[in-house]
């Protein structure tokens, strides 16, 4: 049997339990040309709760009754494909189930047995890409600036901090609790911390920015994108990569400050990563050359079980994990 975890409605506000259910249908026969892969983790993404939307964006939103979307590494268990051997390790958007068999297309394969499997799904993955073409590419940071970064004990924003110390910046990182403040300061380099939850923010930013910000990372829009722009400098650059305290909102709060931009002849750009496939090699070779000089380091949070998805969803909300979220659906084999 496959368990798969399947869209059934589409949420209004926050979603419920019942957005999703868990369904056990026959695996398929394989067929010429198809390869059969065994999920073993699934990347747990804030863009889900915009992929079953049916709002306009980057792609179509899930089908009501389709298996939810989700990058995930995994296994080749069976093939009669030409290009897969079982035993083979893969990533790709396998989606939120146990089997995906296809004709091989959505995956790659993965080369290195030595690093850990999670990776794939973190910083050798979407997440440490977007935070590499984000600050590098967006931002270009240059020696000596200030950098703020809402979300930066996430999986995202603890990677830019990263990357942003390796430029040489100054970095400000804005997080929920005293716990994931300390670890900004203790694990991801950066200079200084705000925590959202417990301190005045505008205050804080005062204080830790005093001559002002030559970027702001963004993940997560709203009231601090608008104190963002207050304090942004001349050629200040905002780096927008994603506004998670609006995802349920019914209307989105656009930032007023906009006004900043003209007076400090700013830049304020979106991105998307896989816009950047064709660099994704590249890049991702930079990210291990600075993993194995100890420069760059990630967290992974992995919660067990298929079943646990939509627990495992909340908490990017709750923000009640550490780094990279990600769902095992089956052990990795040993
Ligand atoms: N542009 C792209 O191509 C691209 C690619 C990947 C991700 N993204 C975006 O990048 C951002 C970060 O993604 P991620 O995968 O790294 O997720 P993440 O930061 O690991 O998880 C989300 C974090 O957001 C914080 N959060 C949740 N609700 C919040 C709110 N209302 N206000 C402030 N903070 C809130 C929580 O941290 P606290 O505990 O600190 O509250 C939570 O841990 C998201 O906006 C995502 O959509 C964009």
């Amino acid at each position: 049997m496959n368990r798969q975890i399947v869209l059934n409605e589409r949420p209004v506000g926050f979603p419920t339990a019942d957005t999703w259910h868990l369904l056990e249908v026959p695996e398929k026969k394989l067929r010429e040309g198809e390869v059969n892969v065994k999920n073993i983790y699934a990347s747990i993404d804030p863009t889900m709760r915009g992929w079953v939307s049916e709002r306009k964006s980057y792609l179509p939103p899930v089908e009501i009754g389709a298996v939810m979307r989700a990058l995930t590494v995994g296994e080749v268990v069976s093939t009669k494909h030409p290009g897969f051997q079982v035993g083979d390790y893969v990533h790709g958007p396998g989606g939120i189930q146990d089997f995906s068999i296809s004709n091989g297309e959505i995956w790659r394969k993965i080369e290195s047995t030595s690093i850990p499997l999670e990776k794939y799904l973190s910083i050798l993955g979407m997440t440490g890409l977007t935070a590499y073409f984000g600050l590098l590419d967006i931002g270009k940071p240059k020696e000596g600036e200030t950098i703020l970064v809402s979300g930066a004990g996430g999986a995202v924003g603890s990677i830019v901090g990263q990357i942003g110390k390796i430029m040489g910046c100054r970095m400000v990182g804005i997080a929920g609790g005293a716990e994931k403040c300390k670890r900004l300061i203790s694990h991801y380099g950066y200079d200084a911390a705000i925590d959202y939850k417990s301190e005045n923010v505008w205050s804080a930013l005062k204080k830790t920015c005093p001559e002002g910000i030559d970027i702001y990372f963004d993940n997560v829009g709203g009231e601090v994108l608008d104190m963002a722009l207050a304090k942004l400098k001349l050629k200040g650059r905002i780096v927008l990569c994603g506004a998670i305290s609006q995802y349920n909102a019914d209307k989105n709060q656009g930032p007023a400050n906009y006004m900043s931009l003209v007076i400090n002849r700013g830049r304020m750009e979106g991105f998307l990563v896989m816009d950047y496939a064709k660099e994704y090699r590249k890049a991702a070779t930079e990210i291990a050359g600075w993993m194995r000089e100890g420069k760059l380091i990630s967290d992974e949070h992995i919660e067990i079980g298929i079943e646990n998805f939509f627990p495992a969803f909340q908490k990017l909300f709750t923000g009640n994990k550490r780094g990279k979220l990600i769902l095992q659906i089956n052990p990795p084999t040993s």
